[in-house]
C-alpha cells in the first residue's frame, strides 16, 4: 500500500525551478491523497499563472509515478493566499529579519570609531546607548570591535543569543537594549584570529541576520583604525554616521583623523567628535586637572568641520562601572560625567543623526 510519506518524500525530490529549494520546503504541497493505486496532489503556485506551472506539474507526475504501485497520479494548482507567500518570503529571506542595510532604512546608524584603542570607544557606545534608550528611545548596540570585544562585558551580556531557524540571531535584552556582541559568540579568552572575509561575513550577519525589531538607533563599536571591520560596516552601511572618539593627546586626535578620512573615502559621514578623559576633576577642590593635555580633540573637530560632542572626564566610576556591567548613565544618572553622555545624546537626537 502507498502510504502519504511516501508521496511525501517523492515530492521532496521536486525542485521548484525558481527557488531550487523542495516544493516540500516551500510550503507548496497543499494536499496529497491517496485511494488505492491513484494519487492526488495538491500544488500551490507562489504567483497565479506560473509560468512554469506546467514544469511543476510535470515534475510531480514524474516524481510520484515512479514510486511502486503507482497507477495514475492527478495534479490540482491552486495558488498562495498573500498570506502565505509573504510567510515564504520571510522563510527564504532571513537576511531581511534586520533592514538595518537595506536603502531605505530608517534606522539611524551611529558608528564609534576611533584611531587607536583604550581611547574609551566602548565605553562611549554604552553610554551613548544607554542614555538614548533612557531617553525612551529604541536602541541597539552592536559590538563589532571583533578582536577587542568588550560590550558584552559592560553591560553584563555575556549570554549566547538564540538562534532561530533559518539562521535569525535573536539579540540579548540588556533594559530594553538590543545587545549582540562578538563576546557572546566567543570565550573572552580565546584569541579572534579570523580575517578578512570570515571578519566581512560576520559583519554581514550582524547586520542582516539579527533580528533587531523595530530600532530607532543602532550604535556600534568598531575595531580602532582602518581594517577589514570598518570596510564592511562601510560598505553595508553607506548611510551610517560616524562618531569619532579621541583622547585630549595630540596624537590620539591624529590618528583619528585617518578613520575620519577612510569614513570620507567610502562615503560615511562623520558628525562629530567626543573627547574622552578630558579632564579630572579633584574631589577635594573641585578644579579640573586636563592630566592628557588639552585642544587635540577640538582641533580635530575644527579640521574635520564637525562639532565637539562632548568631553567626557576621567571618572573611576567608569571602569568600575564597565566592570559590573553597569553603564554610569544608568547606576548614577545625576553625575557630571553621566551629564556629558546624556548631552552627547541629545545633541545626537537633535540633530536628527
Ligand atoms: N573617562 C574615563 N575615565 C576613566 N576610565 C575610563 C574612561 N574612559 C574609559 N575608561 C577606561 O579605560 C579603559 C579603556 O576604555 P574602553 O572604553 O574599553 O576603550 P576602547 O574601547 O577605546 O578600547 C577601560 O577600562 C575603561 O573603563
Ligand atoms: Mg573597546
Amino acid at each position: 500500500m502507498i502510504t502519504r510519506e511516501q508521496v511525501l518524500g517523492r515530492l521532496a525530490s521536486v525542485m521548484d525551478p525558481e527557488i531550487h529549494k523542495p516544493i516540500t520546503e516551500l510550503g507548496m504541497v497543499e494536499s496529497v491523497e491517496v485511494n488505492g493505486g491513484q494519487v492526488q496532489c495538491g500544488i500551490k503556485l507562489t504567483v497565479a499563472g506560473c509560468p512554469l506551472s506546467s514544469r511543476i506539474e510535470q515534475d510531480v507526475r514524474a516524481a510520484v509515478a515512479a514510486l511502486p504501485g503507482v497507477e495514475s497520479v492527478s495534479v490540482r494548482l491552486d495558488v498562495m493566499t498573500p498570506q502565505e507567500r509573504e510567510d515564504l518570503a520571510n522563510r527564504l529571506r532571513p537576511r531581511h529579519v534586520s533592514t538595518i542595510t537595506q536603502k531605505d532604512s530608517k534606522v539611524r546608524v551611529l558608528i564609534c570609531g576611533s584611531g587607536k584603542g583604550g581611547v574609551g570607544k566602548s565605553t562611549v557606545t554604552v553610554n551613548l546607548a544607554a542614555a538614548l534608550q533612557s531617553m525612551g528611545r529604541a536602541v541597539g548596540v552592536l559590538d563589532a570591535d571583533v578582536y577587542g570585544f568588550s560590550v558584552s562585558r559592560m553591560l553584563a551580556a555575556r549570554q549566547q543569543p538564540v538562534v532561530l531557524g533559518d539562521g535569525v540571531i535573536v539579540p540579548v535584552d540588556v533594559h530594553d537594549l538590543r545587545v549582540i556582541s562578538m563576546g557572546m559568540l566567543v570565550d573572552e579568552n580565546t584569541p579572534v584570529m579570523w580575517r578578512g572575509p570570515m571578519l566581512h561575513k560576520l559583519v554581514d550577519q550582524f547586520l542582516n541576520e539579527v533580528a533587531w525589531g523595530e530600532l530607532e538607533y543602532l550604535i556600534i563599536d568598531a575595531p580602532p583604525g582602518t581594517g577589514d571591520v570598518a570596510i564592511s560596516l562601510a560598505q553595508e552601511l553607506p548611510k551610517a554616521r560616524v562618531l569619532l572618539v579621541t583622547t585630549p593627546q595630540e596624537a590620539a586626535a591624529r590618528v583619528a583623523g585617518r578613520v575620519a578620512q577612510m569614513a570620507g573615502k567610502v562615503g560615511q559621514e562623520v558628525v562629530g567628535v567626543v573627547e574622552n578623559m578630558a579632564y579630572f576633576r579633584c574631589p577635594n577642590c573641585g578644579e579640573a586637572h586636563e592630566i592628557f593635555g588639552r585642544g587635540g580633540a577640538q582641533r580635530l573637530a575644527r579640521e574635520l568641520h564637525v562639532p565637539l560632542l562632548g568631553q567626557v572626564p576621567i571618572d573611576p566610576a567608569l571602569p568600575s562601572g564597565g566592570d559590573l556591567g553597569e553603564p554610569i548613565v544608568w547606576s548614577r544618572p545625576e553625575t557630571e560625567t553621566s551629564r556629558v553622555f546624556f548631552g552627547i545624546a541629545k545633541a545626537v537626537e537633535q540633530a536628527g543623526w
